[in-house]
């Protein structure tokens, strides 16, 4: 069985950029590639490489799993469950991190900037970080990943300690393949769209929550910053605010940026803006009414009982097959 897998950190609520770049495509794929298992979990143990209230991450974890199951994904397809609780994945951290390398991981851009941004007490979790999600993905022997394109690096990484394994103890590892979406691989804040849409931005303003009331999205398109030119063109150096809401727009309608330039070529700014946020809005609402409804249904539990059932049966069988290669433990006669 050929397997995809990816994961979302569970900190704070999940915005349009994780969902345009990662959610969205999880549901497109899981029904493009039939012949393939998905595993999709909720990434707790990389939540706390950074210091966080547990009680907010207890929290945060159940309202992804419901948002996954929102967002469409058939527990049929997919197994999904909590990282922490298929306790391969921190035996395959260990594994890896006596295969990875110093240099290799000081280069990280995600942890320079990670580092950067707390004053004081940079965990060592944080700089060990990208072998634990390299772990997840070669756990599973993934064929693919599908993340946003700020993980490109990441999954690099992963890639080149597979090839190495490969190398040292003959053909162990799967060598995946990252899978970024064509439209939204990167959804700006929109406040200031030469950066990241952010979970751990600050600024309200500059992000749109999944859950958020159909008048706060609305408010949030309208407001989003743009120039002055006054013509919706893509131009992600020189118009990075309305490339953004091209960006938002072509993920949600399926729409190239070529097709929007030309439906919108005599449009200005809050008439484009105005469909921006009819499409986002469209798209959203049934997510926020299926999240309500699988809340009160009380069936996340028994899907996040039955995922990890699932996810422990392969990465078991993995570990003890890696464990064996490497020269861990005894041979039984
Ligand atoms: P995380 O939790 O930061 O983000 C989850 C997914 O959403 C994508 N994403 C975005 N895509 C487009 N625009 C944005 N503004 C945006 N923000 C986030 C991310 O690229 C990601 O795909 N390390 C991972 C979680 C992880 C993982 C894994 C992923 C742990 N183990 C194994 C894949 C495979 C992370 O922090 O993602």
């Amino acid at each position: 069985m050929k397997t995809i897998v990816s994961g979302i950190q569970p900190t704070g609520s999940i915005n349009v950029g994780t969902y345009l770049g990662s959610i969205r495509n999880f549901v497109a794929l899981q029904d493009a590639m039939p012949e393939h298992h998905f595993y999709i979990f909720i990434a707790d143990m990389h939540a706390i490489t950074v210091q966080r209230d547990r009680l907010e991450l207890r929290k945060t974890i159940k309202e992804l799993a419901a948002i996954y199951l929102a967002c469409g994904l058939n527990p049929e397809r997919v197994s999904l469950f909590i990282q922490s609780e298929v306790i391969a994945h921190a035996q395959m951290a260990h594994l890896l991190e006596c295969h990875a390398y110093i240099g290799e991981l000081e280069r990280m851009t995600q942890f320079k900037e990670k580092a950067r941004a707390q004053e004081s007490g940079v965990s060592v979790g944080l700089f060990t970080y990208p072998v634990l999600m390299a772990g997840d993905i070669l756990l599973y022997d993934a064929e693919y990943v599908p993340v946003g394109d700020d993980q490109k690096q990441h999954l690099e990484l992963t890639r080149d300690i597979a090839i190495r394994m490969n190398n040292r103890y003959g053909e162990c590892l799967r060598v995946p393949k990252p899978l970024f979406p064509k439209i939204g691989a990167r959804i700006m804040s929109l406040t200031e769209p030469t950066k990241k849409m952010s979970k751990s931005d600050t600024n309200v303003k500059s992000k749109i929550h999944l859950l958020d009331d159909d008048a706060i999205i609305r408010k949030r398109i309208m407001s989003a910053v743009t120039d002055s030119e006054g013509v919706v063109r893509f131009d992600k150096d020189n118009k990075p605010g309305i490339s953004n809401l091209m960006a938002i727009y072509g993920a949600v309608t399926n729409l190239e940026y070529e097709a929007i330039e030309n439906a919108f070529k005599d449009a200005d700014y809050q008439t484009f803006k105005k469909a921006v946020a009819d499409a986002l809005v469209g798209e959203i609402a049934p997510i926020k009414a299926r999240y309500k409804a699988i809340v009160e249904s009380g069936q996340v539990d028994e899907i996040l009982d039955e995922g990890a059932e699932q996810a422990r049966r392969l990465a078991q069988k993995k570990i003890a097959k890696l464990y064996h290669k490497v020269g861990l433990g005894r041979k039984r006669k």
